[in-house]
């Protein structure tokens, strides 16, 4: 099974996911919880070039195809290896974010960027994706609370540093998506304590990882 999350900044999703596959664990289903940009060794460079402030100026096309980089490298050495193992994979943020960042707040073609997707990587698409949705300016000034307080390094800023308009049209491509595909999406209304999303999440998740044929639902 693989799971992915999304949602704009401040949306509570590398929380939630920690809290998703700790429930998982313990209903004895094997988790691999990985994200991108980062989710490998090399990624973990790309990331730090993506979302570095001092890079604010790189063009669209570059930004496009570091994240397609990153995503090789994740996809051949983390998420393929773990599904063929059997293992469920939770992902924080996949190829969504890139038509969302890069196709409909960076203004690049939408259409283009999900060919190129199946192009490459035709084989591996979410079987869930959980949307943690919350207006703009909610997330946004979330996301700039942990990077005052130091619980998110400045030097990954690059995105918080974008106008309010930006986040709004990531915010309105995510619901579009998820009108567009409502057979994978789940949206979930982030703006509420994380105990209420965390709940949400497990409703959504329970009849899904049942419905599973590999696992024993004892
Ligand atoms: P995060 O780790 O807080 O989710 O930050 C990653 C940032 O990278 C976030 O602002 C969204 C952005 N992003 C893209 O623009 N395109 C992508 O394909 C992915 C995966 C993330």
């Amino acid at each position: 099974m693989f799971i992915t999350l999304e949602g704009g900044e401040g949306a509570g999703k590398t929380t939630q996911i920690v809290h998703l596959a700790g429930w998982l664990g313990e209903r004895g289903v094997p988790c691999t919880l990985t994200r991108e940009p980062g989710g490998t060794l090399l990624g973990r460079a790309i990331r730090a070039v993506l979302l570095n402030p001092e890079n604010a100026g790189m063009a669209p096309l570059t930004e496009l195809l570091l994240y397609m980089a990153d995503r090789s490298e994740h996809i051949h050495q983390v998420i393929t290896p773990a599904l063929t193992a059997g293992r469920t994979v939770l992902c924080d943020r996949f190829f969504d974010a890139t038509v969302v960042y890069q196709g409909f707040a960076r203004g690049l073609a939408s259409d283009w960027i999900l060919r190129l997707h199946e192009l490459v990587f035709a084989d591996v698409t979410p079987d869930l994706t959980l949307l943690l949705d919350l207006p703009a300016e909610v997330g946004l000034a979330r996301a700039r609370r942990q990077l005052e307080k130091g619980d998110r390094p400045t030097a990954e800023s690059r995105f918080e540093d974008e106008a309010l308009a930006f986040h709004q049209r990531v915010r309105e491509g995510y619901l579009q998506l998820a009108r567009q595909a409502p057979e994978r999406f789940r949206v979930i209304d982030a703006a509420r304590d994380e105990s209420r999303v965390r709940e949400d999440i497990r409703s959504v998740v329970e009849p899904f990882w049942r419905q599973q044929p590999e696992i024993s639902n004892e």
